[in-house]
């Protein structure tokens, strides 16, 4: 019994292999697929062999220069060439290039020389951190304040230059909060103490203590339920989706479709989730309609608009200055998406120009939420009772992209009705605790 079924197992796992070949073979590119990992590899390659970088180069955005609508809109996948758009540093100047992969070539080269700086790297803001822990008037701002270095944690606050206009530099100022007892640090703030940090040279360029202000206690800020237990009293039971008849998602690459609806799905390391070429199926017409061509988060500004010297720079550009795909989460099944969803990895380039893959940076699911999309009970027909119920199905493609101590949920849902909806949820632990 065993034997047999172990062996109907196997021969069950080698279909699913065939299938998943045959299926990955048959699949042909879109001019709009996001890179994949081998040709984040060769960019790199193509720029690092290139004569214009040989000063040490680092990679803040790798990712697809996408061809004109028109072209994409009349394409015959085979005919599109590839190309990457890249931003890089040497020698303190910020390039920007356009590289077709297809021919290895550098099709196009400038330096950019108006304001604005690149997407800060994690490697860059990882080094930044670091260097108030060894730095000595820092040392001496935590002992008067009787504070334990051992327990003290720094982030990076986005870019700029800071009282004089010093376009070449690319400065960061970097604020400290005592972590320790409790994970949520961010409601203890070293405050008074500024550290601007120059991210080319990688060392503090100024330093001031300006003023004392007590730090709050770790007691009763923690959010971990293994430290404060449960949030709310009777816990809910835990619950899945069944879907007798399996999944209604087709995911060939990066193309989705699902009942009336079909759209591209990339991501990239700015924006996230970029969806494209989203289109409707028109009954009566017997043929696709276009809903839209593409829609991504382009920015999210968060300006906290509080003039004090240690509060007034803290005016974030979360996608342009930090990434939202850079910071993407990768999803928790069960957790972050239901049973049922499907995933996508994401790649992006990491200072060095290497690959780095994001699991689970997508999740698709279709959403049972118990509504009713549309539903009539006609009793005007003598001796007849008409009752018609339409259940509420819809799509939902999500991504969580956390910035800091801001968690963002976003959730583009599809509906059969033809809508789109688009929605942030804003998860931090400060607001938990507030
Ligand atoms: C880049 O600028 C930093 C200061 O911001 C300086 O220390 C460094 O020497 C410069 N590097 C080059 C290659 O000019
Ligand atoms: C934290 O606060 C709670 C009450 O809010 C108290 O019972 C507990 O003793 C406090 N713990 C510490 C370590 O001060």
């Amino acid at each position: 019994m065993t034997i047999i079924s172990l062996s109907l197992l196997r021969n069950f796992s080698l279909l699913v292999l065939l299938l998943s070949i045959s299926s990955s073979t048959a699949y042909s590119s879109h001019p709009l697929d996001p890179l994949t990992s081998s040709e984040i590899a060769s960019a790199r390659q193509i720029i690092l062999s290139s004569p214009l970088f040989t000063s040490p180069t680092t990679f803040h955005y790798v990712g697809l220069d996408e061809p004109d609508k028109a072209e994409v809109l009349s394409h015959i996948s085979s005919s599109t060439s590839r190309h990457a758009f890249i931003i890089v540093r040497s020698n303190n100047q910020t390039h920007q290039l356009s590289i077709d992969l297809t021919a290895s070539s550098i099709v196009s080269h400038e330096i950019h020389t108006g304001s604005g700086y690149p997407i800060l790297t994690l490697e860059e803001q990882g080094a930044a951190i670091m260097l108030p822990l060894s730095y000595p008037p820092f040392l001496e701002s935590l002992s008067k304040r009787g504070l334990d270095v051992k327990d003290v944690v720094c982030s990076t606050f986005t870019v700029g230059w800071f009282g004089e206009r010093q376009l070449l530099k690319r400065l960061i100022k970097v604020l400290c909060f005592m972590a320790g007892e409790t994970a949520n640090f961010y409601m203890r703030p070293v405050e008074g103490v500024l550290i601007i940090v120059d991210l080319e040279a990688m060392q503090i360029l100024s330093y001031k203590d300006r003023v004392q202000i007590p730090v709050p206690k770790a007691n009763g800020t923690d959010y971990r339920s293994d430290k404060v237990g449960p949030f709310v009293g009777p816990e809910t039971k835990p619950g899945f989706v069944v879907q007798p008849q399996g999944t209604g998602i087709q995911i060939d690459g990066h193309n989705v479709r699902w009942a009336n609806w079909k759209f591209h799905l990339g991501y990239d390391v700015r924006a996230g989730a970029v969806i494209s070429l989203a289109s409707i199926y028109d009954v009566d017409k017997e043929t696709y309609r276009s809903i839209l061509y593409r829609t991504f988060v382009s920015e999210l500004f968060v300006p906290y608009m509080d003039p004090v010297e240690e509060w007034y720079f803290r005016t974030f550009f979360d996608a342009g200055e930090y990434g939202f795909g850079l910071w993407a989460s990768p999803l928790q099944p069960r957790a972050d998406c239901p049973t049922h969803a499907e995933f996508m990895d994401g790649y992006y380039a990491n200072q060095n120009g290497k690959p780095v893959k994001v699991s689970n940076v997508f999740c698709i699911f279709e959403r049972y939420a118990g509504d009713i999309a549309w539903r009539h009970t006609e009793i005007g027909i003598p001796g007849e009772t008409v009752t018609e119920v339409r259940p509420e199905v819809s799509l939902v493609v999500r991504m969580v992209s956390t910035v800091g101590n801001y968690d963002y949920v976003m959730d583009w849902e599809f509906k059969t009705t033809g809508s789109i909806q688009f929605r942030v949820f804003y998860h931090s632990p400060s607001a938990f605790i507030a």
